[in-house]
């Protein structure tokens, strides 16, 4: 499972890049929350060496939002365009697809929006698990689900809105191809008792 990280905090960011990962990806609630626009991070990261930067579109119609690709698209012509679910969003998507622009459709609930997303010919769809839990859903099911509705396209599900690390094991094991993990939770997946126990033992005997 490839990590993509889930996160608007660039010196967090640089940390995690630091140790393999290549993938990055936010939402305006994240920027919002530090103090950074889509443009600063574009600015930042264009010239880094990522393999997945996506780029949120914000418009309420198809022609906003293809204006706005336009714009991130002159500034940063590798950008993964990130459309929010919608009847206007599967357009773009779509529209997107015939011209070889990569897209990410996110804010997928169900199985019936992944089904709409796959055929919109999206390249990712951002499955939210935790918010379908505290929704009283079953998020991992949903992922389950959507995952198995992905065999025999193109398109790949990047597990998103993680907020443990049962789900992140269960993502795992389910076989999906990304997921989105926050800073916090990646930082605190590195930690186990044992390891740390283990390191002081052989520093100590080192010592001797
Ligand atoms: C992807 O970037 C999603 O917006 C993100 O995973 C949502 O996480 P949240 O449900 O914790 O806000």
């Amino acid at each position: 499972m490839n990590y993509i990280i889930d996160h608007a905090n660039i010196n967090e960011i640089n940390e995690v890049l630091s140790m393999g990962i290549d993938k990055v990806t936010a939402n305006p609630t994240m920027y919002k929350n530090n103090h950074t626009t889509l443009q600063d991070f574009i600015d930042y990261y264009k010239n880094k060496e990522l393999s997945f930067l996506s780029a949120e579109v914000m418009g309420s119609t198809f022609e906003e939002m293809k204006q706005e690709v336009e714009i991130i698209l002159a500034y940063y012509p590798e950008a993964v365009i990130k459309i929010n679910f919608s009847k206007d969003g599967l357009k773009l998507c779509n529209y997107l697809h015939k011209k070889q622009i990569k897209t990410a459709m996110t804010l997928v609930f169900s199985l019936e929006q992944v089904l709409a997303a796959i055929n919109a010919h999206a390249d990712y769809i951002f499955c939210f698990v935790g918010r379908n839990d505290e929704n009283g859903s079953d998020g991992l099911q949903f992922l389950n689900d959507a995952h198995h509705a992905t065999n025999g396209t193109h398109t790949n599900i990047i597990a998103a809105s993680i907020k443990n690390l049962f789900q992140l094991q269960e993502l795992s094991r389910i076989g999906i191809p990304y997921a989105a993990i926050p800073y916090a939770l990646y930082m605190k997946s590195l930690e186990h008792p044992l390891t740390n126990s283990g390191a002081q033992t052989f520093k100590e005997d080192w010592a001797l």
